[in-house]
């Protein structure tokens, strides 16, 4: 392809004058990409069900909500529904696995990967503020902190939930991970373990 070049248009408004050059290929072709993609748009948006209204996706979103919401009231994850038979410390690998699941969901953010603390504090050493016995911090897990930043968690962790998560924060006592944040709160010795 020869390289054009520039052409003038024939006006001139007070000197000023203008190029006669097609747009950029590149422009073009954007434009043309555009106008398709607002076709498949309307078509998979507006005259077909294929994708969700924003009505739609929200009357899902709250369906959701509502179901977890029935299914915590089925499950009755309160503290008053907790046994001690719940307070013993269970090993097995995949409760733990599960448990991990849920940390690295919600708690990570404050109590960090390894559970070295941040926001939060260090979840391994032997210093706890609310306890460090399962039944203590099952219940702080339950209630929060919600007066120094860590929510309830009973209105959005399942029962099991909770449990597979305070058996994991148990799997890891005394792991003494990198830049563990220093103690906070009472001393509590695991003798049970
Ligand atoms: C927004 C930050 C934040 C998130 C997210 C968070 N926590 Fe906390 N957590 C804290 C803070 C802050 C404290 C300390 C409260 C205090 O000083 O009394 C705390 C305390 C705790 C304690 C008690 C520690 C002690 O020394 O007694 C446990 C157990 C705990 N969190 C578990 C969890 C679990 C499990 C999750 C996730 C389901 C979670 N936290 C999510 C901020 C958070």
């Amino acid at each position: 392809m020869s390289k054009k070049i520039d052409e003038l248009l024939d006006h001139d408004y007070d000197g000023i004058k203008e190029y006669d050059n097609p747009l950029p290929p590149w422009w073009v072709y954007l434009f043309i990409i555009t106008i398709v993609f607002s076709v498949v748009y309307m078509f998979y948006y507006h005259f077909t069900d294929m994708g969700d209204s924003q009505k739609t996706e929200y009357t899902k979103e709250v369906k959701n909500w509502d179901d977890k919401i029935a299914a915590l009231a089925a499950a009755g994850n309160s503290e008053l529904t907790y046994t001690e038979t719940d307070y013993a410390i269970i090993k097995d690998e995949a409760v733990i696995t599960s448990g991990q699941a849920v940390f690295t969901k919600n708690c990570v953010s404050c109590h960090g990967v390894n559970l070295e603390g941040g926001v939060g504090p260090n979840l391994t050493d032997d210093y706890w503020i609310h306890g460090g016995k399962m039944e203590n911090i099952i219940t702080t897990i339950l209630n929060g902190v919600p007066e120094k930043g860590m929510i309830t968690w009973k209105n959005t962790l399942l029962k099991k939930e909770v449990l597979a998560t305070a058996n994991f924060i148990k799997s890891k006592y005394g792991t003494n991970p990198p830049n563990a944040k220093p103690p906070q709160g009472n001393l509590y010795k695991e003798d049970a373990q």
